[in-house]
């Protein structure tokens, strides 16, 4: 296995192969069942199984005394078949006795609720005696696993902090004043200057004092305490994960570690991923239950996994309905699945595992659905996914080492930026939200789309769109100027630049450390709540009509050298700058002092893909069919799928070879309805 490069968008996995693999429970089915599974795995080109990240209390029912033989029973039937395996740490989900021996490990949430066995994710993992237990499995699970060729690698825990991110149990206060001691110095005058201590006596007098922030208790937050507070989250996730990939990484170094899922609170551009080999993310696209918007918001979910870290594995592929206790979703129409799977590895996946083989019949999760029905029939799903695996001994070996093309980037994803708008957000659409509707907007046009953090790799890309980063490092100023003087074209967005670090105002005029680049101040701004009855236009230079300013808006005063694209309409902001455009080297920045909603953008984007130089990679692209590429040295994979449900002629699609069906593709060709291709081009 290859060293994993530096996190970046456009790194590829450090695997050898493309996998294809399902998420296996053997516990959950009668032993006399495994053959024949494993024999309709092979059938489906299947040879990874993920096994065992719930199976604490089967691997050690008592303290101490292990038993592992379930497992090396069916890891070694999968074997036989030329199935390998892949372990997970089984920390989501602690035996009973050692919550019920030790009830101060339960997690605990903002509003003093302490959590209780029954479900998952209950425990506190800042708890020290927690830790300890979970040193000890992980180190039980790699020593005894260690010699067994066919376990090839691991995943920690399972979606850390995937039903609630948050903890304010004893043990997670007591953590968070040494955190802050840390960060600090140990010098409490430091801490209350960072976090404008003055303001409603948030002042302290010792670490000792500090609390957790619980919202809404009794009302409104300080934004810098709470943004710290995330920041600490994201440390002891990562802190947790270190000591379990330490202790398999010293017991068998050949074994590849990765943690399925992003979710909130979680730094995954920093330590979190730099301590794995590579990310996973759990795919889910039936949670957008609307089928017009499910594409678009599922390849931006996938947009933005890639921008933490670059390709992934996908570690759970939907493969059904899914259904918990409360809810459950439309079933996917035949056909459906493969196209989830394909968009997937279109936009990132070196490798992907359906969740899960087989329907459970019991437990919370018993109408979510496996490619085997719950009577043990393969139905649709499974020849589906039969039909997949087909695709990708083909489609696997030429994906490895290619990258997603991003002619055009937005700003994202950054957990400190994210969590300091949440932070104080004042009701407004997001910045991550802004970001999914201008994905949007580039994603109807079969543009190269990804997810780039400022201090990311921008070279390739040739419009950067900044969607009201307030909290803005300084340090991301220089790179990003250099890449505009080389002729990149900058979008950013209201707001931007206004906060520090600490998630206080800057005192500089706003846009703060963005205003010499942008060449723009802002004079005067106003939120707006009632567009219907207080309307704010923006008229744009050569446009046949004005756009509605929504949400926040801002007086702008260019500074010499910038011109203006766009001015206001209405109230005392009549006639004053709304958009402006600077010239930097061979680039510009545009400045819009308005939120990026989707008719705004609309307006804009498209003379600035212009101005860019970047064209859909397919013209006269369908409305129902989406364009991604995938690129490498042997050159580029076009990936072209279908959402709608007919078939439709693609007039000029390039010339060449369908890894899918393995024959040679032209203009004129036909995508039926839910089809894909990925056409290697010449
Ligand atoms: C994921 C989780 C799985 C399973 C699946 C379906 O979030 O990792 O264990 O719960 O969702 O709900």
């Amino acid at each position: 296995m290859a060293h994993p490069r530096s996190l970046s968008h456009t790194r590829p996995l450090s695997l050898s192969q493309f996998y294809f693999g399902v998420c296996y429970y053997p516990e959950h089915c009668r032993v006399d069942q495994w053959g024949n599974d494993a024999t309709r795995m092979v059938a489906a080109g299947i040879d990874l199984a993920r096994m065992a990240e719930f199976a604490w209390t089967l691997m050690e029912p008592i303290e101490g005394q292990y038993d592992f033989s379930l497992f090396d029973a069916a890891i070694a039937q999968l074997a036989e078949h030329g199935i390998d395996t892949m372990l997970c740490t089984p920390t989501a989900t602690p035996p009973r006795w050692l919550t019920h021996r030790h009830p101060d490990m339960l997690r605990e949430d903002s509003t003093g609720r302490m959590m209780s066995h029954g479900s998952r994710q209950h425990v506190s993992q800042m708890h020290k005696g927690f830790r300890s237990h979970s040193k000890r499995i992980t180190r039980a699970m790699a020593q005894h696993f260690a010699g067994n060729p066919n376990v090839i690698g691991w995943q920690t825990d399972n979606e850390f902090n995937c039903h609630f991110s948050e903890d304010h149990s004893p043990p997670a206060q007591a953590q968070f004043i040494e955190w802050c001691r840390a960060r600090f110095n140990n010098d409490i005058e430091a801490l209350n200057t960072a976090w404008g201590a003055s303001f409603w006596a948030n002042t302290y007098g010792c670490f000792e004092e500090l609390v957790t922030p619980r919202p809404e208790a009794p009302t409104h937050l300080n934004p810098a305490h709470v943004l710290d507070y995330h920041r600490f989250l994201s440390d002891a996730a990562v802190d947790f994960q270190r000591e379990q990939v330490d202790i398999l990484r010293e017991v068998n170094p050949t074994w590849w570690i990765t943690h399925n899922g992003t979710f909130d609170h979680i730094d995954f551009g920093g330590p979190f991923t730099e301590d794995l080999d590579f990310l996973s993310f759990d795919s889910y696209p039936m949670f957008k239950a609307d089928p017009r918007e499910r594409p678009a918001w599922d390849a931006c979910r996938l947009d933005r996994t890639r921008g933490w870290s670059g390709n992934f594995l996908v570690a759970e592929q939907q493969s059904g309905a899914g259904g918990q206790t409360t809810y459950m979703h439309d079933s996917p129409a035949p056909g459906e699945v493969r196209p989830f799977a394909l968009r997937a590895v279109a936009r990132g996946a070196d490798g992907l595992m359906h969740f899960r083989w087989r329907t459970c019949r019991f437990g919370a999760e018993q109408y979510w659905q496996g490619l085997i029905d719950h009577d043990d029939v393969g139905r649709r799903r499974y020849t589906e996914a039969v039909r997949l695996g087909q695709e990708f001994k083909r489609l696997g070996p030429a994906l490895l080492g290619t990258h997603v093309q991003a002619d055009v980037a937005i700003a994202g994803p950054d957990a400190a930026v994210q969590a300091a708008f949440e932070a104080c957000h004042m009701g407004m659409p997001r910045p991550s939200w802004v970001a999914g509707d201008v994905h949007r907007v580039l994603f109807d046009r079969g543009i190269a789309t990804g997810f780039v953090r400022p201090a990311d790799d921008l070279s390739a890309v040739k419009l950067y769109v900044i969607p009201h980063w307030a909290a803005f490092d300084p340090a991301w100023v220089e790179p990003i100027r250099e890449w505009v003087q080389a002729g990149g074209v900058l979008l950013i967005g209201a707001m931007s630049g206004t906060r520090d670090m600490n998630n206080n105002i800057v005192a500089a005029t706003p846009p703060g450390v963005l205003s010499e680049l942008a060449g723009v101040t802002v004079v005067d701004y106003t939120r707006v709540n009632e567009p219907q009855v207080r309307p704010m236009e923006i008229v744009i230079e050569g446009a046949s009509k004005p756009v509605r300013g929504e949400h926040w808006c801002e007086q702008l005063e260019p500074l010499p050298g910038t011109e203006v694209l766009g001015h206001w309409k209405q109230q005392w902001f009549d006639g004053t700058a709304a958009i402006t455009r600077r010239p930097v080297g061979q680039g510009a920045v545009i400045y819009a002092g308005a939120w990026l909603s989707p008719a705004l953008c609309e307006a804009l984007l498209p003379d600035l893909l212009n101005e860019a130089g970047v064209q859909p990679l397919v013209a006269d692209l369908p409305p129902q069919v989406e364009a991604v590429q995938r690129v490498g040295d042997q050159g580029e994979i076009l990936f072209l799928l279908n959402h709608g449900d007919v078939d439709v002629a693609l007039a000029s699609v390039p010339k060449g070879h369908d890894l899918l069906s393995d024959r040679p593709v032209g203009a004129g060709a036909t995508l039926p309805a839910l089809g894909v291709m990925a056409l290697r081009l010449p």
